[in-house]
């Protein structure tokens, strides 16, 4: 398959790369640097690296961002940030992307398992996580010609909690967290949010 991959050169993104590239095409697209490169934050931005790549089997997003603070701290521009960019960004990747894949092909969010077990500090980031989960399950309900429509919930990363100084052991490593994507890009599911947790274990 033909998988372009938003977000490749981050922390999961390369987790995805590395267990994609031996069977597909991997296309890696990047914010600030690599041959292709898309701001999630502009519409023109998507539909300018769609021009560029062409029709694709798979897309992937393993991008987005979103801000921690306690409500006391978080301002309107905070919260707006989340939805703006996490949310909004995927959903106009979705329906952009949409018209460039191949019948029968996938698109593969990212949202986190602060949506549904949240922490202290997390409400703007579970507040986007959350919306996205609902859009990807009402969007598959209409996507055409067989295109299935999927988010990943990824639990922390082990290599961000140690480059946040923290035991990476708690989190799981970008390459297992890769494997829910894997299932998603190879699999039959569709509309559904995939836990990495269900997946981290499962040979790649
Ligand atoms: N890491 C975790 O523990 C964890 C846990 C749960 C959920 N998540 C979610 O997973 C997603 C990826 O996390 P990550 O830790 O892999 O992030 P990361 O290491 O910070 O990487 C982010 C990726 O997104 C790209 N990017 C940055 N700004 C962008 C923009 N405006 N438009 C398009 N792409 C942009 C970056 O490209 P450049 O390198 O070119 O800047 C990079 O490839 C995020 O939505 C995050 O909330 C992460």
């Amino acid at each position: 398959m033909k998988i372009v991959v938003i977000g490749a050169t981050g922390t999961i993104g390369k987790g995805i790369v590395n267990v994609l590239q031996p069977h597909h095409e991997i296309i890696p697209v990047g914010h600030t640097g690599g041959d292709f490169r898309v701001d999630l934050g502009s519409k023109d931005s998507i539909t300018g690296l769609f021009q560029d790549i062409g029709t694709v089997d798979a897309i992937v997003s393993a991008a987005g961002l979103a801000r921690f603070g306690t409500l006391a701290e978080l301002s309107e521009e905070d919260f707006l940030l989340g939805l703006h960019h996490k949310l909004m960004g995927q959903v106009h990747l979705v329906q952009i992307g949409v018209d460039h894949i191949a019948d029968l092909g996938s698109i593969t969010l990212t949202s986190g398992v602060l949506s549904r077990e949240p922490i202290p500090g997390s409400a703007a980031i579970s507040m986007a996580n959350a919306g996205l989960e609902g859009f990807v399950r009402a969007a598959a309900l209409e996507s055409p010609r067989g295109i299935r429509i999927n988010a990943v919930s990824p639990i922390w990363v082990s290599e961000t909690l140690e480059s946040m100084g923290k035991d990476g052991s708690d989190g799981i490593p970008s390459d297992r967290t890769a494997l829910a994507y894997k299932a998603s890009v190879e699999g039959t599911l569709n509309g559904e949010v995939l836990d990495v947790r269900d997946y981290a274990s499962s040979g790649s």
